[in-house]
């Protein structure tokens, strides 16, 4: 019906604009007791009229009007039922069983408490009182009355306004839910007992025209399920809560985000969902994965505002696609809606991911979101599109999932004055114990809703996270592409520039000549720049590697001699961790091996064997550079590459020896020569590092050079003759371990090394 409707509306359209026919709507009988309306385009045709009540009302009977081309309201004005605000109900709770409810009345209204009371021999669990809240749901969580039973599954009760079918609550058995009167059903209709004593899916709620989810619910409800797929899975207990973690590969996660633009959605509506969409791909950018985006708007056309394709082939990114969302106009011809149109054009866009990665789509991981009031009425159903797009990713001609249901979600949010929900649920995708469909009423700020889905302390323990690129070309920006940099400033006799990195919410690493013996705690500054600006951290003390001795060799021909190069330094208070401040993983810890994905069993030889695998193993290391830091690509000479890359020392001054074993010992380990970048006075201390999937690793730390290049700093590249020697961590786990793997202390938590 919807259908016809609409065409013929279209059509009128037509004859509208030419300017044959006058249209206008009437302005009478539109008037609303008890509350106010607003129009989009005045009386003209296509204009909506839109009710508005106060808190814990509604307009009755409609929500919306719509100015067709006949000159007539759709749907009109009734005489015998005045339009007024009405009061919102909630579903009946007298579907307790083994209980009383109190009071019992044939309503409840919003603001109505209700208390619960089990039968003697009876136990409650939920909510012993539930309000009746403005947005149509009660307060608090279902309450059931159960006796102890012996069954594998809880009474899983039954919800206000439904019914349940299935009494047997043992593994197998099922339990189905429906309705009552106008109410339809959201969440799992069929729940089933499972072998580990929990019901499958989710409760399922009774929802009426104007019950809607409110955006806590949403945050949490939403921001739960997209933080697991930005987050977690796979069995590696990767924190020391033991909590699952599972970095996604880069570009592997696609998002696509469909935005409907038709009339049927007012234009201050499409404004916020443009404002929260952008703000969603913030927030997302700040977790480690970097998924790829489509972003379409959609009425009975498609818009196409980022091509995922353009992601695949690098030629796209994130602040170009934010420029693109922000600049984004409603054109006014945008008539129609057609939900179909919008869903084949991912069914496109997968295809052509399909066709590039071939074998390795099956490790490409979708997730829709769709934002639209659903009144399609243009391009017929979507459902069999989306059938074929379960398909493809299911890897099933039937649309079987198999166990590949995580592989594809589709969340779908209702927004507008009306919402079809018929038509909307079934859109939803995905593993039912997560929602996926969400009714946001009007006012809904879903930009404030989705900036508060993502909790950054979910990944904070981790070490090496860090963003793999710069979203806004600011220090904050760049700063969580380095979260672990720390600047060392060491005041008083011989004032030095180094560079450090954070190793441990208490501890930073440097190199041991940026000190001389007779500094202080007080000389020494520690910056670092923490999202909120630079701040300098108090430190308490530092260490020098114990056999750190410049002048050790002097007498073999080395000057100024830097093995054990190592210094640690202990903050007065721990860093507040946050996604620009973090530590970098180091070698031969519990928390690497599991950045490595390394089996429990695994060895700290096993970490160097995989991260110092090759001749010539390409390394980074930091610069200081405007507006923060710049990073220089290294190759480190392993096996025979070696003994080429450490002869150059002895053309170092200050170098008399005649075999470069003697000042460049196995601790170091050695790059530069052409093409390479070279270490600067000022890069002392920092961090060589190595980026494993989206985990950084630091191997060594930048100690000494054969030629001082740049003293001025700077991305400077090396000569054919210039080396770069850096301490390697792998020789330095006893002390490093001996100061952050002290079990004893109670000044910070112990770092776990492995053998
Ligand atoms: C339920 O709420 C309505 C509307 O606020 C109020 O008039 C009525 O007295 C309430 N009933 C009870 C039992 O609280
Ligand atoms: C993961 O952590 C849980 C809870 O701390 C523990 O029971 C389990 O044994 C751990 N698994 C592994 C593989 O370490
Ligand atoms: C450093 O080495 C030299 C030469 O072996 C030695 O004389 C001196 O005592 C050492 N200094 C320290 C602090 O160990
Ligand atoms: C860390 O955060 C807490 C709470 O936000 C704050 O009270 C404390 O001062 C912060 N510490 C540092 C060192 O910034
Ligand atoms: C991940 O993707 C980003 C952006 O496309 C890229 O710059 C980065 O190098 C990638 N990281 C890895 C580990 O492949």
């Amino acid at each position: 019906m919807k259908t016809s409707v609409s065409w013929s509306l279209l059509l009128f359209l037509l004859l509208c604009t030419g300017g044959e026919v006058e249209c206008n709507c009437p302005e009478d009988g539109l008037q609303i007791q008890g509350g106010s309306y607003t129009l989009t385009k005045g009386f003209e045709t296509g204009s909506s009229l839109v009710y508005k009540c106060p808190e814990n009302f509604y307009p009755y009977p409609a929500a919306v009007r719509i100015c067709y081309p006949n000159n007539k309201w759709n749907p009109g004005p009734k005489r015998f039922s005045p339009q007024r605000c009405k009061h919102v109900e909630c579903p009946d709770p007298n579907v307790l069983e083994n209980g009383n409810v109190s009071p019992p009345l044939e309503r409840y209204l919003a603001g109505n408490t209700t208390t619960f009371e089990c039968y003697s021999g009876y136990t409650l669990r939920g909510s012993e009182s539930r309000t009746c809240l403005p947005n149509g749901k009660w307060s608090g969580s279902t309450t059931i009355c159960s006796r102890d039973s012996g069954e594998t599954c809880p009474d899983p009760g039954v919800p206000p306004g439904a019914s349940r079918r299935g009494n047997t609550f043992d593994v197998g058995y099922d339990v189905s839910y429906s309705c009552n009167g106008n109410l339809f059903l959201v969440g799992s209709k069929v729940r089933v007992c499972q072998e580990n004593g929990h019901w499958s899916g989710r409760e399922p709620a009774c929802y009426s025209k104007f019950t809607y989810d409110t955006s806590q619910e949403v945050s949490e409800a939403f921001g739960s399920s997209i933080r697991e797929t930005l987050t977690t899975l796979q069995s590696t207990n990767d924190t020391q809560a033991g909590r699952k973690i599972r970095i996604s590969k880069n570009g592997t996660l696609n998002i696509y985000i469909a935005l409907d633009i038709s009339e049927s959605i007012e234009e201050k509506h499409f404004k916020k969902a443009k404002e929260a969409i952008i703000t969603l791909i913030k927030k997302i950018s700040t977790f480690t994965v970097t998924p790829n985006y489509e972003i379409i708007f959609f009425s009975s056309e498609v818009f196409e505002v980022a091509n995922i394709v353009d992601f695949y082939s690098g030629t796209e990114n994130l602040i170009s696609v934010i420029k693109k969302l922000e600049a984004f106009k409603i054109g006014d011809k945008s008539t129609g809606t057609d939900v179909n149109a919008a869903l084949k054009t991912f069914e496109d866009r997968m295809a052509w991911i399909e066709e590039r990665e071939k074998e390795n789509f099956r490790k490409h991981r979708h997730v829709f979101l769709l934002f639209t009031d659903g009144a399609y009425n243009m391009g017929g159903s979507p459902l069999p599109t989306l059938a074929r797009i379960k398909s493809r990713v299911y890897m099933s001609p039937t649309g079987d999932p198999g166990s590949r249901l995580e592989y594809l979600e589709s969340y779908v949010f209702g927004i507008g004055a009306v919402i079809f929900d018929d038509d909307l649920q079934p859109l939803t995708a995905g593993t039912e114990e997560e929602k996926h469909y969400f009714r946001l009423e009007k006012e809904t700020n879903l930009a404030a809703t989705f900036d508060s889905i993502i909790d950054e302390n979910e990944v904070i323990g981790l070490c090496g996270l860090h963003r793999t690129y710069d979203l806004l070309g600011n220090k904050a920006s760049i700063k969580a592409m380095y979260p672990w940099v720390v600047f060392i400033n060491i005041q008083g006799e011989s004032p030095k520039k180094c560079l450090g990195s954070l190793v441990s919410p208490e501890f930073v690493l440097t190199a041991a000549h940026c000190f001389i013996f007779s500094d202080e705690p007080k000389n020494v500054q520690v910056e670092i720049e923490d999202g909120h600006g630079s701040k300098n951290k108090k430190v308490k003390t530092f260490k020098l590697h114990p056999q750190y001795n410049v002048t050790a060799r002097k007498n073999q021909g080395v000057e100024e001699f830097y093995d054990y190069d190592v210094a640690l330094i202990q903050l007065e208070k721990p860093v507040n961790i946050s996604h620009s401040a973090r530590p970098i993983c180091i070698p031969c810890t519990k928390q690497t091996k599991d950045a490595l994905r390394l089996p429990p069993s695994s060895t700290c030889k096993d970490q160097e064997e995989l991260l110092l695998k090759n001749q010539q193993e390409r390394l980074s290391f930091l610069t200081r550079l405007e507006p923060l830091v710049g990073e220089k690509d290294v190759y480190a000479k392993l096996g025979d590459s070696r003994d080429l890359c450490i002869k150059k020392a002895l053309e170092a001054k200050g170098i008399k020896a005649k075999d470069p074993k003697i000042p460049v010992t196995d601790n170091f380990l050695c790059t530069g020569g052409e093409r390479e970048h070279i270490a600067c006075t000022g890069d002392s201390g920092g961090a060589v590092f190595k980026n494993y999937e989206d985990r950084t690793i630091q191997i060594a730390l930048v100690s000494w050079g054969t030629q001082e290049l740049c003293t001025g700093g700077g991305m400077i590249e090396s000569t054919e003759k210039s080396r770069d020697f850096h301490i390697n961590l792998f020789k330095m786990i006893p002390f490093l371990k001996e100061i952050m793997g002290n079990d004893d202390s109670d000044d910070f938590a112990s770092i776990g090394f492995i053998d």
